[in-house]
């Protein structure tokens, strides 16, 4: 639905009343529609020389100006601060120094990374306090940014270096437009084989939504899927997969069959190599007046069901080998909310569910979670008006998110060269207030 605050701050009028009213003015942010999949340039590097060259490669890669030093007058795309050399605190005063002189230069929805070590790995008190604390400069960081700029720390351990690829590529681009203030670790991984054949993704509540956002795109960067959702929404599955070209499975995730059916279908598929659980629903009232169905209804399509089916994929070596597999969770399942015991619950329980898993998987399989905060859709249009202002405008962006938003996150988790991100929980929140 449309944000008509947002509309009418970028309005002529709108915009000079809330200048001088000295109202927020969120800026419309910068997508992939507008500008482009991959990083905006020019990019700035600083910092040490750790990843300098896998910057130099993957800049000529993406096609923009990467510069050691800033130039005169120069606007930038992307800082990228490569702090992992920093052990201690005055070593930290490098970084104060190249956000301060840097910081005005970057153009509206900028983006800002932070490249860190795993504290644990450094070998004194100091020098792990020190790469603890990119993460709380890095948040503040991103609340200080104005229109549209993101900043995120990508903590890479030694020897990962690699596999950073693909998450420098989403985080300094405007595919990341909702992420912010996240701390996203990543370890190594083993180089995968690409092949020849058409990664093949399921995809569960595609027919609308969050889901639907994700089938198109998924189909766009030329995945074949099979979108998946309950019996009640066959009418609108079938229109979208006819429209787009995709397979469409109606299948109630809880029902009695569903492990044997959705096992049968992946065989014939000859196995997923990305599965997206997305499918979910709210039955909201305080614990004191939540009926027990509202309970255990929750309980199954967010958590019991998906859970099953994801281990029952992997039992029979369905996920293929560098698979990858996302849930979708949520701020609720974070930060708590009232009215919301069991999706909080439910939601939460992916948290756990995807560190374990994420040990337990093997064969180069990863499973991570995104947890969207207020994203535009029929869920949230349903929130009574103050509280949906509210929950739009708590955030450093200061708007909602979009479905696609959440679809280009599980997107680039889906990557073939994303293994060294394993069980994560990335916000796609524009980092709100809520749940730190
Ligand atoms: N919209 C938000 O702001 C928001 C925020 C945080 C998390 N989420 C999560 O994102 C996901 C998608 O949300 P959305 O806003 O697009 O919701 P939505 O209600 O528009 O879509 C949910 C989809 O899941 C399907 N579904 C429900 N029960 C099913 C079952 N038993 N078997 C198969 N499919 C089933 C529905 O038919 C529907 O297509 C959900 O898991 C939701 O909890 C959404």
């Amino acid at each position: 639905m449309s944000d008509r605050y947002l509309d009418f701050a970028n309005s002529g009028i709108g915009g000079w009343l809330t200048g001088a009213l000295g109202l927020p003015r969120p800026l419309p942010l910068r997508r992939r529609v507008e500008g482009g999949a991959t990083p905006v340039g020019p990019l700035l590097l600083g910092g040490s020389m750790r990843l300098s060259s896998l910057s130099h490669r993957l800049a000529e890669r993406w096609g923009v100006e990467l510069h050691a030093a800033a130039r005169e007058d120069e606007r930038y795309g992307g800082l990228i601060f490569d702090a992992s050399d920093i052990a201690d605190m005055a070593g930290a005063a490098d970084l104060y120094r190249f956000f301060h002189e840097t910081v005005r230069r970057l153009g509206p929805c900028g983006r800002m990374v932070v490249i860190g070590r795993p504290p644990e790995s450094m070998v004194d008190a100091e020098g792990e306090a020190v790469q603890r604390g990119l993460e709380g400069f890095v948040r503040s960081l991103a609340k200080e940014a104005r229109d549209g700029v993101t900043a995120q720390l990508l903590r890479i351990a030694p020897g990962a270096e690699e596999a950073a690829s693909s998450s420098l590529g989403f985080f300094l681009s405007p595919r990341s437009a909702y992420v912010s203030g996240q701390v996203v670790a990543i370890g190594a991984a083993a180089p995968v084989q690409m092949f020849a054949e058409r990664r093949r993704v399921l995809i569960t509540g595609a027919s609308r939504g969050i889901g639907e956002a994700m089938v198109r795109l998924f189909t766009t960067e030329g995945y074949a899927v099979t979108a998946l959702d309950a019996p009640e929404a066959e009418t609108d599955l079938r229109a979208l997969v006819i429209q787009i070209g995709a397979e469409a499975l109606s299948l109630d995730i809880t029902a009695v069959d569903a492990v044997e059916r959705l096992i049968h279908s992946a065989r014939t598929a000859g196995g997923y190599d990305a599965v997206i659980h997305n499918a979910g629903i709210t039955r909201d009232r305080t614990l004191a007046r939540m009926s027990e169905a509202e309970w255990d209804g929750v309980m199954a399509v967010n958590l019991g069901a998906p859970l099953a089916l994801t281990r029952a994929l992997l039992g029979a070596g369905l996920v293929r080998p560098n698979g990858r597999i996302v849930a979708v969770s949520s701020l609720s399942g974070i930060a708590g909310n009232k009215g919301q015991a069991n999706y909080a619950l439910s939601k939460a329980g992916w948290i756990g569910a995807v560190r374990r898993l994420a040990v337990e998987a093997g064969a180069g399989i990863t499973i991570n979670a995104v947890a969207p905060g207020f994203i535009e859709t029929r869920m949230t249009a349903s929130i009574p008006f103050a509280i949906r202002e509210a929950g739009r405008r708590m955030n450093s962006l200061g708007q909602g998110g979009q479905p696609v938003d959440v679809a280009e996150t599980a997107l680039w988790l889906a990557e073939p060269d994303n293994g060294g991100v394993n069980g994560a929980v990335v916000r796609v929140c524009g980092q709100s207030l809520l749940g730190a």
